[in-house]
């Protein structure tokens, strides 16, 4: 299971999109993540460290050095605009930084704030020579989306670069359903990335009916069970713990709390009654219960519904089926 450990919400940023939505609150309490029997929920998955900007808690690198001892890889994402901390990190083969950049300077500038782009860039290229494992992350949207090609360029000059993962932008916290991009605009970007991009490149089309029924013979053969998707994830595959210590299927999900670690262990809580509605998640819109993908798809982002029709098992409004439904 992925585990994501927000150490802080607080962030030197405001970006114009950040799903979390805010940039003040709470750090985790050291002694509490630090403590043996805590860390000991942390054997055997991945802990994704996150924030807010989590290099920003006080605490970070001896956190950082903790649960590398116990998780079977830690994942740091950061925005990038400092690596002070760096040699306080006990560099491990099991740790691998992600940094966040979102498009070309002019591009990530506006998103993420004036010489935000240099700052990144640097601690990019320290990275670069360290050797240490990291990798780029860029959410695209309808802005940046034509600056992709160029950060690219840049990108190729790196020696030691794992890869580069491009997201779509989720229409959740500071972000909004208005300037959402279709499915149609995103997955003919990920088709013009795939031809332009030279490094390895993580993207991933959306609700790609096409390529269902193009392959439906071999997905029918196929050993790995298709049928049992698990939308992203959320609940099943990955949690999120908060400075607070309380525990949600999802970073969009946080109106629905499955527990906190301060009363309960990890494991009760991943046993619990609460995470259910997310790990069983059942439709309740008869257009995804008669939909010829609904064994693939499962009603797309529960977030999705939850933000856009203000209730779980509507379907996800991006879905083309869903949207021809309440035209
Ligand atoms: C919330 S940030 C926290 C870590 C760090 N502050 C950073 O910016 O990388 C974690 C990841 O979420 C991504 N992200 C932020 N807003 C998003 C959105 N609306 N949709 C998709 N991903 C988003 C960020 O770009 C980053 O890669
Ligand atoms: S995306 Fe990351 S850097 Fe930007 S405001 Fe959100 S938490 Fe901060
Ligand atoms: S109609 Fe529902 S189940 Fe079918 S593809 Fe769209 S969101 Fe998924």
């Amino acid at each position: 299971m992925d585990i994501y450990l927000l150490l802080t919400e607080k962030c030197n940023l405001s970006c114009s999109m950040c799903i979390r939505g805010k940039q003040d609150g709470t750090n985790l309490d050291l002694n509490f993540i630090t403590n043996e029997i805590v860390l000991k929920n942390f054997l055997g998955h991945r802990v994704v460290i996150t924030g807010g900007e989590p290099t920003m808690h006080p605490k970070f690198p001896e956190i950082v050095n903790k649960i590398s001892n116990y998780a079977k890889s830690v994942i740091i994402t950061t925005n990038g605009t400092s690596h002070n901390y760096f040699s306080k990190i006990i560099t491990k083969d099991n740790l691998h930084f992600q940094v966040s950049i979102d498009g070309d300077k002019n591009a990530h500038n506006l998103i993420r704030g004036l010489n935000t782009f240099e700052k990144t860039l640097s601690t990019i290229k320290f990275f670069d020579d360290s050797k240490v494992k990291y990798s780029i992350a860029s959410v695209v949207n309808k802005n940046n989306i034509d600056s992709m090609e160029n950060l690219e360029q840049e990108l190729r000059k790196l020696n030691n670069l794992k890869f580069w993962r491009l997201s779509y932008e989720m229409p959740f916290g500071s972000s909004n359903f208005k300037n959402m991009m279709t499915v149609k605009e995103w997955n003919s970007f990920v088709d013009k990335v795939l031809c332009f991009s030279t490094i390895k490149t993580k993207i991933q089309k959306i609700f790609p009916f096409e390529l269902v029924k193009e392959h439906a013979e071999a997905i029918k053969n196929s050993k790995i069970k298709i049928g049992q998707v698990n939308n992203c994830g959320s609940g099943k595959d990955k949690i999120y713990i908060y400075p607070d210590l309380n525990v949600y299927p999802c970073t969009c999900l946080t109106d629905f709390p499955i527990g906190n670690l301060r009363t309960e262990t990890l494991y009760k809580i991943l046993n619990g009654e609460k995470i259910k509605k997310f790990s069983n998640y059942t439709l309740k819109n008869e257009i995804c219960l008669k939909c010829e993908y609904l064994t693939y798809c499962n009603g797309g982002c529960i977030g999705m519904s939850y933000h856009y029709f203000g209730e779980l098992g509507m379907g996800d409004i991006r879905c083309p089926i869903v949207q021809n439904s309440i035209k």
